[in-house]
């Protein structure tokens, strides 16, 4: 009798918590707030990517706190609501004697190279009226750096502005970026060592396109871009490709009319143990207040012919261990 009495409450209590460890798995992603770091400051990282990193994701991003030139920073996070800073890993006259004088970086994007054991970070790099239309490209051994300058130019002699990379899944990096003063977007194929471009392809010919972001989902590549409105929000649209050089399918529009009042900076994959959720990553640029702009994350929706959506939601929760992600429960009155 008196074990009978134990068996239920030890049933509760191993339920209690079990629905509790399943409830801590999910982090709220909470959209249009200002993000701080550990150090109480706000987090400088705009216009950049996430590498992951074992357990931890690395934040790459332009600091604009002194506004119009940015350094760049780079934060860590296990839970996407905690941001360590860990470095300035590229810094106005220090990494570069030009950079923070006549040159100014936009969209710094960091990828690790296997083959080399390096990271690397290519960029934008521009002159104040936009007219240099150059990349710019950096190394470090480290994560935190020390990053060296690597190169700046156009390359394959093409002028060059808003710009993303993409790493395959066999490893292969391209560089994208928005060529021929703002008129087509290059997809630039990289050496082995992410150095340089070694080929180009025209994607997008004529149609003005900026803040490209590609993923590879099984084999179909999926381009997300915006118009040229410099920092006003417009209609975000998405192409898809099973060749990444050809056979685009005709753009269509994706999000709302300002694309939920952001620009993409990338897409973020988290690949987990039951799932993977493809995240949209953009910039709400608060012009002209630019060191308040802020990161906005939405989880990308695919519908049933497996196209992919995007809807606006002020908070979501993510399991990063399973890769699973659900719409916050709304409390009962
Ligand atoms: C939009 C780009 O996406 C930004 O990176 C920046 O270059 C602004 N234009 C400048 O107007």
């Amino acid at each position: 009798m008196k074990k009978n009495r134990l068996i239920l409450p030890t049933l509760i209590l191993a339920l209690a918590a079990s629905i509790g460890a399943h409830a801590q798995r999910f982090t709220t992603i909470r959209n249009g707030l200002q993000w701080t770091d550990t150090r109480g400051e706000m987090v400088q990282a705009h216009g950049g990517n996430f590498l992951q990193v074992g357990k931890k994701w690395y934040l790459i991003g332009e600091d604009r706190s002194r506004s119009w030139n940015p350094d760049v920073n780079l934060y860590s996070t296990t839970d996407f609501q905690t941001w360590t800073f860990e470095a300035k890993i590229i810094e106005n006259g220090v990494t570069h004697p030009e950079l923070g004088r006549s040159r100014m970086i936009e969209r710094p994007k960091l990828m690790y190279n296997a083959q080399t054991g390096k990271y690397v970070v290519w960029c934008h790099w521009e002159a104040r009226n936009y007219g240099a239309s150059e990349a710019g490209v950096f190394e470090a051994d480290s994560i935190t750096g020390p990053y060296r300058t690597v190169w700046t130019g156009r390359p394959i002699d093409t002028k060059s502005r808003d710009c993303n990379i993409f790493v395959d899944h066999d490893g292969t990096a391209y560089f994208i970026s928005t060529t021929d003063e703002n008129t087509n977007l290059g997809l630039f194929t990289l050496s082995s060592d992410y150095h340089s471009a070694t080929a180009k392809t025209v994607l997008c010919e004529g149609m003005r396109r900026e803040a490209p972001a590609i993923v590879n989902i099984h084999g179909t590549y999926h381009m997300i871009s915006s118009a040229c409105t410099g920092w006003d929000p417009n209609q975000a649209l998405i192409t898809t490709s099973r060749n990444l050089h050809e056979g685009w399918s005709t753009p269509r529009r994706i999000g709302d009319r300002i694309t939920y009042d952001t620009q993409a900076s990338s897409i973020l994959t988290i690949a987990g143990t039951k799932d993977t959720t493809y995240i949209y990553v953009g910039d709400r640029w608060m012009d002209p207040d630019l060191p308040h702009s802020k990161i906005i994350m939405l989880p990308i929706e695919f519908d049933k012919d497996g196209n992919m959506q995007l809807n606006w939601r002020e908070e979501w929760q993510i399991d990063l261990k399973r890769g699973t992600w659900r719409d916050v429960k709304k409390k009962k009155k």
